[in-house]
C-alpha cells in the first residue's frame, strides 16, 4: 500500500521549496523592519477560542474546522487563523499592560476544511502582522504599507489592494437592517434566506450570477457611516495616498471573519483565477471584549504563502530555480579518498562554505553526474594518485577548468573563490 498525502494538501518539495521559504522571508521583511516582534502560539486552541473569536456564522467556523476531542475530553481545534489565537496570547501573557499598540508578526500552517482546488487547500500558510491596543489610521495605514512593500520585494507588479470600511458598533446595526430590509426583498433560496438573518453581509459576498444581479441596488456600507468612522476612513485613504500606495475603493469587500470593525482590505492578483486573494486584513476593535478581555482596538493582516507562490509562478518570477545554494561537491575515488573526502567536506562547512559529496561508492562517471545536478560550482576530485601526493583536483563546473591544490590549502582556496 502507498500513502498519499491527505485530500487538500500537497508537500513543498525542492527546489521550490526553497523558494517559498524565500517568499516568507520577503513577506515578513517589512514589518520586522517596523518593529514588529516574532510570535509563536499552538497550532491548536480550545474550540470556543474560534467559534467566539472568527464567529459562529461564519463557513470558517461553521463548516471549515477541524475540531476533535483529546483524551482528556477537551474540545480542540486546529487553527483556521491565527489572529483569535494571536490575541489569546497577548491577554494570557498581559502583554496589552506595557507598550502600546503591542506590535507581531507570526508565520505558520492553518488549517480550514474546504471545497480543494488551486490555490485553495486545507493545509496552508500564512505570515501575518497584528498590531494591538491603538485605534489609530496611522497605523491601519502603515500595516497596508508594509503588505505592499512585501509583495513588491518579491517583483510582484499584479497585486491591487482593495480597500472598504465595515462601520463601527455605532452605525453598523442600522446598516445592517437596512441590508436585511433589501435582501429580504429578493428572489433569493432558502439556504441564502437563513443567512440574511444570521450575518446579511456575507450575502453581498455570494459569487453566483443570479445573485449578484439582483445586489446591483443593495444598500453599501460606505453610505451608512457614522461621523467618526467616515473621518477615520477618510484618514487612512489620504495616509495610503500620500505615502504612493494605489488602492481602489470596494464598498463591496466584506471579509469571511466576523471580527472585523472599520477598515478592511485585500490583497488581490488576477493571475490566479477565482481564488484571487494574497492576502486580507482589518481592524478589529471589538475582539479582545468577546474573548472577555479589556477594550483592545487593533489591526492586522494575513497574507497566503502559497497563493503569493502561485501569483510568482503567474508573472514568471520563479524562472531561475534556488539550487544554486551548494557551492561545493567532492568527488571520492576509492575508500582512502572516501574517508578523506569525509574530513574535508566536514571542514569545508565549518569555514562556512556549504559544501556536499558523492555517496554509495560511486565511481567516476556517476560521481561527476552528480556534482553537475548538485548545481555546485566547484568540484573537487580525490583519487588514489591525488592523495599520495597530498592533492586535490578543483574543477569549476561553470568552465570545465581543472588544476590541482594542495590538500592543506584547498579550504582557504575555496573559501577565497566562493565570497
Ligand atoms: P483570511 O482572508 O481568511 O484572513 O486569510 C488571509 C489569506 O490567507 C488569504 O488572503 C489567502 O491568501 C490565504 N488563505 C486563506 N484560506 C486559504 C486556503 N484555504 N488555501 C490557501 N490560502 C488561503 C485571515 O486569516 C485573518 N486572520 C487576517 C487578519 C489578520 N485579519 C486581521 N488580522
Amino acid at each position: 500500500m502507498s500513502f498519499q498525502a491527505p485530500k487538500g494538501t500537497f508537500d513543498w518539495l525542492p527546489p521550490s521549496s526553497e523558494q517559498v521559504l524565500a517568499v516568507r522571508e520577503a513577506l515578513v521583511a517589512p514589518v520586522r523592519r517596523a518593529g514588529y516582534g516574532y510570535i509563536e502560539t499552538p497550532v491548536f486552541e480550545d474550540t470556543q477560542l474560534f467559534a467566539r473569536g472568527v464567529g459562529e456564522s461564519t463557513d470558517i467556523v461553521s463548516k471549515e474546522m477541524y475540531t476533535f476531542p483529546d483524551k482528556a475530553g477537551r474540545s480542540l481545534t486546529l487553527r483556521p487563523e491565527s489572529t483569535a489565537s494571536v490575541l489569546r496570547a497577548v491577554l494570557q501573557h498581559g502583554l496589552h499592560n506595557g507598550q502600546l499598540p503591542v506590535k507581531l508578526w507570526y508565520s505558520g500552517s492553518q488549517f480550514r476544511y474546504e471545497r480543494a482546488q488551486k490555490g485553495r487547500y486545507r493545509h496552508f500558510w500564512q505570515v501575518g502582522a497584528e498590531a494591538l491596543g491603538a485605534e489609530d489610521p496611522a497605523l491601519d495605514a502603515e500595516l497596508i504599507v508594509l503588505g505592499v512593500q512585501g509583495f513588491a520585494a518579491l517583483g510582484l507588479t499584479g497585486v491591487r489592494l482593495l480597500l472598504n470600511s465595515l462601520g463601527d458598533r455605532a452605525c453598523r446595526p442600522a446598516y445592517r437592517a437596512a441590508l436585511q430590509e433589501f435582501l429580504r426583498g429578493l428572489d433569493l433560496d432558502a439556504d441564502t434566506r437563513a443567512r440574511i438573518d444570521i450575518n446579511p453581509l456575507r450575502v453581498l459576498d455570494d459569487k453566483r450570477p443570479e445573485v449578484q444581479a439582483q445586489l446591483a441596488g443593495a444598500p453599501l456600507v460606505v453610505d451608512h457611516l457614522c461621523a467618526a468612522c467616515k473621518a477615520y476612513h477618510e484618514e487612512v485613504r489620504s495616509l495610503l495616498t500620500e505615502a504612493g500606495v494605489a488602492f481602489e475603493d470596494d464598498p463591496r469587500l466584506v471579509r469571511g471573519l466576523d471580527y472585523y470593525t472599520r477598515t478592511t482590505f485585500e490583497f488581490v492578483h488576477d493571475g490566479l483565477g477565482s481564488q484571487s486573494a494574497v492576502g486580507g486584513g482589518g481592524r478589529y476593535d471589538g475582539l479582545s471584549e468577546m474573548l472577555g478581555g479589556p477594550p483592545l482596538p487593533s489591526v492586522g493582516w494575513a497574507l497566503g504563502v502559497d497563493r503569493t507562490y502561485l501569483a510568482m509562478e503567474a508573472e514568471g518570477l520563479l524562472a531561475g530555480d534556488a539550487t544554486g545554494r551548494l557551492q561545493v561537491y567532492g568527488v571520492p575515488l576509492g575508500d582512502d579518498a572516501r574517508r578523506r573526502m569525509f574530513l574535508l567536506v566536514d571542514e569545508l562547512r565549518r569555514a562556512g562554505v556549504s559544501a556536499d559529496m558523492a555517496f554509495g561508492g560511486k565511481g567516476l562517471k556517476g560521481a561527476m553526474k552528480g556534482a553537475g545536478r548538485s548545481g555546485a560550482r566547484f568540484a573537487l576530485i580525490l583519487g588514489e594518485r591525488d592523495l599520495a601526493a597530498q592533492a586535490v583536483q578543483l574543477k569549476d563546473l561553470t568552465t570545465a577548468e581543472q588544476t590541482e591544490v594542495p590538500l592543506a590549502q584547498v579550504v582557504d582556496v575555496l573559501k577565497g573563490k566562493v565570497q
